[in-house]
This record gives structure tokens, C-alpha cells and sequence, in this order.
């Protein structure tokens, strides 16, 4: 029987602990054994002296061990691949990316999250679809997936509970951005819901966790060998998030922008995002293809409108309107326009998350209602060059006073100088 003060103090003091000592830990903190506190400050204890390899191995068995598995690829009988983004402003390549695979024949049947703070969730984001649903039992996510090629839904309350408590005590305890244990957080949540081969889209920038592509790095390392230990595939694709991905910024805008994506009319960054990942998907997928080719076959599932169809059968599978007319609307749109021309030297992505947040597109806190109307197009992005009065954003609000802070936040997400700046690729790198 371990002493949890026991083992924080020895972490805190730098020991490496043994395997069997963090999985009773996080068991027991499952099982409701072991208080808040003392998770809490084991949390903090890792974050000043880390884990070793052995410890976050340790840590993401556990966290599997804490609930129930999912064999899809049984149930399938298929190769299951999946995609997981470690969170950014106007993310919303799940939406895109998984028609385009499915519309290729490779079926998707995708666990997603919530949003918390200035990164949105993709749940939220189709639950502003009118009608959707993301609580299908098991049986029917797998009868769907096997019918239309393609499922979203909230992870189910049994599958890595451990994280669920845990993320929640994480976030209110400035222990988020801690590298093992984003990595087995995300790892543990892909093993147990049965993918055999994983994309993993590592933001970095300061809209995302790890700000730097050294520290992007390593995480993308650490989640390589968590898959490599659990004999699953995994790559990892390094992506911007030093400005929004995209235009669009809030719930309906983004699932409009999404949209226009599968039939070849998004905005280019994430066109470019949406068709690497996707023939990373089918590369690892068991159509014996290349990257290369996989990239060939995406882009003809949009050009020819079998990824638009599959969006479209897929949505009301899950009992939405498919209509981009449906969406709801924000009662007022604001203009931001250039106080000077130039080249935008910089749009900061955390700014334009935090203004989307809020004019009420997120949540300050678990459970508070969000609009799915309001949020932020950025017209103007990194290295544009503008004139004064230009058009740089579009602010949707549920009120005037709203819209004026929004734009007034907006504006500040922005800098416009003389010199065109660096260029920054969306794909910045790719590690497998
Ligand atoms: N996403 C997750 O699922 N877990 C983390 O810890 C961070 C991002």
C-alpha cells in the first residue's frame, strides 16, 4: 500500500519512482481514494523535476487501466486510424479532415473533446449544427461508422476517466502545461479507444501549450514512444499556432469555414493542414498507399464532391442540417479595418482566442454556456499586405457593446509594419 505524501515528496525531491507506485497513485485517484490535494501537488511535483521514460509509460498504462477499452478495429475489421490536435485557435480540422478520409474509404470514428479556455473544442463546434447530437451509445457509433464512414462524439464517460478527473483538477491547479502529462493524457485517451495508427497535430505558438518547437519537439517525442510501447503507429506533424488556423474563429463560423474546406473553397493554411493530415491518414491506413498518393486521393474526394457528400450524410446521421443556412447567426457584425497600411507583421493567435472567448464563443470555467453564433473572422493574416481602411477582421456579436470590445481586442491581436515577415509554413515540421 503506497503513502501518497510519501511519493510527492520523494518526486519533489527528484527520485524516480517505480511503475507500480504511480499506477496505485492514479488508481486510487480514480477510485476516489486519494484526494485533490495531494494529486494536486504531485502534478506540481512533476512539473519542477518531470518523469522519466519508465514513469510516463507507468503513468499512461495507468491511466488506461482506470476504465474500459474500445476495439474498434475488431468491430471494424479494419485498420483504425485517428487524428488528435493538442488544442489551438480555429481548430477545426477533425471536421474537414474526417469526410475527405472517410469519402477515400477509409472509415473514421472519432472521440472528441470539449473546449476550455481560448482553444475551442470540436464537439462544441458541431453542437452548433442545428439538430446534431455528439451522445450516441457505443453500438450506434459503430454502426454508423460502418454504414456512412464516418462517427463524432463525446468520449464516453467510461474510457480514461482517470484523465476526465484529472484534466479537470489540472487545469484549476496551473498544472496543464506539463510535458508527460499532456502526452499521456493524449496518448492515453487515443490506445483506449482502439486506434491502431494515430496523426498527431502538435501546435506550436502562442496560441498553443508549448510555445517553442524545441518544447514541440519533445513532446512529439514522448508521444512516439508512448505509442512505439504500445505497438501502435504514430506521427507527428509540428503546426503553427502563432496565428489562428484559418479565418474563422467561433463555433458556427468555424463549422461554415470546414465546410467550404471539404468542397475546396477554404482558406489556404488550412486547406494545406487538412489535405497533409489526410494523406497522413490514408498513408498509415491499411489502402496500402503512400503519402503521396494519399494527398492525390484527397484532393480528388474534393474536387469531385464525394467529401462533400459524406459531410453531408454524416450530419444528419448524427440529426443535423447539413445547411450552412441553418447555422445560427450572430445578431451583430462589426468591421475591423487597417488604422494603417502595410504588412501584418504578426496576429496574435492567443489574442484573437481570448477575443472569441469573450464575446461568449467559450468557457471561462467547465460548464458554462457558450454562443455558437459569435467569434471572429480574420480577413487579413500573417504577411498580408494592407492598405489603411482595409478590412482585417469581421467581429460577430450578440451585442453592439460586445461587438466594440471584440473589435477594440481584435486590433490589438495585430501588427502592421513596413517589412513583410519571416515566413512561417502551417506545417512546420514532421517527425514519425
Ligand atoms: N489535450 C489533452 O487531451 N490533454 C492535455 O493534457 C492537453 C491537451
Amino acid at each position: 500500500m503506497i503513502r501518497p505524501a510519501e511519493l510527492i515528496e520523494r518526486k519533489r525531491n527528484g527520485e524516480e519512482l517505480a511503475g507500480g507506485e504511480i499506477a496505485e497513485l492514479i488508481l486510487g485517484y480514480a477510485r476516489g481514494e486519494i484526494p485533490d490535494y495531494q494529486l494536486a501537488a504531485f502534478c506540481m511535483a512533476v512539473y519542477f523535476k518531470g518523469m522519466t521514460s519508465a514513469e510516463t509509460y507507468a503513468l499512461t498504462d495507468a491511466m488506461i487501466a482506470s476504465g474500459r477499452t474500445l476495439d474498434l478495429g475488431a468491430a471494424l475489421g479494419r485498420k483504425v486510424v485517428d487524428k488528435h490536435s493538442t488544442g489551438g485557435v480555429g481548430d477545426k480540422t477533425t471536421i474537414a479532415v474526417g469526410p475527405i478520409v472517410a469519402a477515400c474509404g477509409v472509415p473514421v470514428g472519432k472521440m472528441s473533446g470539449r473546449g476550455l479556455g481560448h482553444t475551442g473544442g470540436t464537439l462544441d463546434k458541431l453542437e452548433s449544427i442545428p439538430g446534431f447530437s455528439v451522445d450516441l451509445s457505443v453500438d450506434r457509433f459503430i454502426a454508423q461508422v460502418k454504414e456512412i464512414g464516418l462517427a463524432i462524439i463525446g468520449q464516453t464517460e467510461d474510457l480514461v476517466p482517470a484523465d476526465k478527473q484529472l484534466y479537470g483538477l489540472r487545469d484549476v491547479t496551473a498544472t496543464v502545461d506539463i510535458l508527460p502529462l499532456i502526452a499521456s493524457s493524449i496518448m492515453s485517451k487515443k490506445i483506449a479507444g482502439g486506434a491502431d495508427a494515430i496523426v498527431l497535430d502538435v501546435k506550436v505558438g502562442d496560441g498553443a501549450f508549448m510555445k517553442t518547437l524545441e518544447d514541440a519537439h519533445a513532446l512529439a517525442q514522448t508521444m512516439l514512444e508512448l505509442g512505439r510501447h504500445a505497438s501502435r503507429e504514430v506521427v507527428c506533424l509540428l503546426t503553427d499556432m502563432d496565428q489562428p488556423l484559418g479565418a474563422a474563429v467561433g463555433n458556427a463560423l468555424e463549422i461554415a469555414e470546414a465546410r467550404d474546406t471539404v468542397r475546396g473553397e477554404g482558406p489556404p493554411d488550412f486547406t494545406e493542414l487538412v489535405l497533409d493530415a489526410c494523406s497522413r491518414l490514408l498513408a498509415l491506413s491499411d489502402l496500402g498507399i503512400d503519402v503521396e498518393e494519399g494527398r492525390r486521393r484527397a484532393e480528388a474526394a474534393v474536387a469531385d464532391g464525394s467529401a462533400l457528400a459524406v459531410y453531408e450524410r454524416w450530419i444528419r446521421a448524427q440529426g443535423g442540417d447539413p445547411d450552412p443556412g441553418a447555422l445560427p447567426r450572430a445578431a451583430v457584425m462589426r468591421e475591423l479595418r487597417a488604422p494603417i497600411g502595410g504588412y501584418i507583421a504578426r496576429l496574435g493567435a492567443i489574442d484573437v482566442g481570448h477575443a472569441a472567448l469573450h464575446l461568449g464563443a467559450g468557457r471561462r470555467a467547465k460548464g458554462d454556456e457558450i454562443d455558437h453564433s459569435v467569434g471572429v473572422i480574420c480577413r487579413a493574416k500573417r504577411g498580408a499586405l494592407v492598405a489603411e481602411d482595409d478590412v482585417l477582421a469581421e467581429v460577430h456579436a450578440r451585442t453592439e457593446e460586445e461587438a466594440r470590445w471584440g473589435v477594440a481586442e481584435v486590433l490589438a491581436a495585430y501588427e502592421i509594419g513596413d517589412l513583410p515577415p519571416p515566413e512561417r509554413p502551417v506545417l512546420l515540421d514532421v517527425i514519425a
